[in-house]
């Protein structure tokens, strides 16, 4: 793999397509288990994890539903520590096992922003499951349920995640080179 250019930045490549699928599969699988004969109501988080929520359920061994919701905190290459909605959920979420997907979990705001919106309505349970989790940003005091990487505090695009609307399409995800 060959490092890239997106607008005006560098990046070098970290997590491979296998390593990536290894985990999503992974991830499926213990899913699979937990949620067996429950039938979850799987909410995807617009933009940046339609790629990973495509794969994941892809693998599941068990009967789901999905639901799409949009929010945005991030400009550029930081998070801009404000969450706004733009697209509602289409579907009542009260009593039913509710998973989040996120690409990645970084500060918190976006999924703490979402969590406690969900909670209002009486979820039967609800749960994360994010690819990536940047501990070190993270200022929330909940567990992320579900993870496929833990990863340093840089920077990066691929798989669905994006540098202001680039690198979403990438196969690979790449980092930031300084
Ligand atoms: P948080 O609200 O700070 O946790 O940020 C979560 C959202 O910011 C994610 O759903 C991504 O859309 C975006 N984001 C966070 N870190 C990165 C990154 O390293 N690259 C691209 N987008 C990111
Ligand atoms: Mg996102």
């Amino acid at each position: 793999m060959e490092s890239i250019v997106l607008h005006d930045k560098r990046f070098k490549p970290y997590l491979s397509a296998e390593k990536i699928h290894a985990a999503v599969k992974q991830m499926a699988s213990t899913v699979s288990k937990d949620y067996e004969g429950l039938c979850p109501l799987i909410v995807v988080v617009l933009k940046g994890s339609f790629i990973f929520a495509a794969d994941l359920v892809r693998e599941l061994n068990m009967d789901c539903q999905l639901s799409f919701i949009r929010l945005s905190s991030y400009e550029g290459t930081s998070s801009s520590g404000t969450v706004s909605s733009l697209m509602q959920l289409d579907t009542d979420i009260t009593n039913r096992h509710i998973i989040v997907i996120e690409d990645i979990i970084d500060t918190g705001t976006t999924i703490d922003f979402l969590l406690k919106a969900f909670q209002t309505q009486q979820p039967k349970s609800l749960k994360i499951a994010s690819l990536l989790f940047k501990p070190k940003a993270f200022k929330g005091n909940y567990t992320i349920d579900y993870t496929g990487f833990e990863i340093p505090n840089d920077f990066i695009v691929g798989y669905g995640l994006d540098y202001n609307e680039l690198g979403r399409n990438l196969k690979d995800i790449y980092v930031i080179a300084e």
